[in-house]
C-alpha cells in the first residue's frame, strides 16, 4: 500500500498508508490528519484540503511545473503568462500546467487554490490526488509548515 508523508505545523511527520482509489484528502480525514479538513467532501468548495508538494513530486503532483521553474520567472510567451499571481505567493506566477495526467490541475482546482490560506507555488487541492501505486513515498506539508522546500 503507498505510503503518503504528512509534514505538520509542529514540524512532526505522520506516515500514513493510503488505500489506493481514495483521495489524499479522504485518507487524511479518515487518518485524522491535523489540517485537513474536507469540509465539502471533496466538490471542490473549500479549499480545506490544501497541501504543499515537495519539489521532488512536482513531476508527478505538479505536472508542467519543473523545479528550475521555483528559481526564475515563467516564460513569458506560454499559454499561462497572463494567469493572476496567486496571493501570499512570493512572485512566481501560477504554473503552466502543460502536462496531461490524471494528475493535472484542473480550472476548477486553480480558481479554488487562488482561497486556500497561505498559497504557495507547490499548493494542491489533496482532495484532487488519487492515491496510486506509483504515488508511495509522497511527501506533503500541511498549510502554515516550513518544511523548508
Ligand atoms: Fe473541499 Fe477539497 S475537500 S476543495
Amino acid at each position: 500500500m503507498p505510503q503518503i508523508h504528512f509534514h505538520h505545523k509542529d514540524g512532526t511527520v505522520k506516515i500514513i498508508d493510503a488505500q489506493p482509489g481514495l483521495s489524499i484528502m479522504e485518507v487524511a480525514v479518515k487518518n485524522k490528519i491535523v489540517g485537513i479538513e474536507g469540509a465539502c467532501g471533496g466538490s471542490l468548495a473549500c479549499a480545506t484540503c490544501h497541501v504543499y508538494v515537495h519539489p521532488d513530486w512536482w513531476d508527478k503532483v505538479l505536472p508542467g511545473y519543473s523545479k528550475e521553474m521555483s528559481s526564475r520567472p515563467p516564460d513569458p510567451r506560454s499559454a499561462r503568462s497572463e494567469d493572476k499571481l496567486r496571493p501570499g505567493s512570493s512572485d512566481i506566477e501560477a504554473p503552466a500546467f502543460a502536462g496531461a495526467t490524471d494528475l493535472k490541475i484542473s480550472d476548477d482546482e486553480n480558481d479554488m487554490l487562488d482561497l486556500a490560506f497561505d498559497l504557495r507555488k507547490n499548493s494542491r487541492l489533496s482532495c484532487q490526488i488519487i492515491v496510486r501505486d506509483d504515488l508511495d513515498g509522497l511527501i506533503l506539508a500541511l498549510p502554515g509548515s516550513k518544511p523548508g522546500w
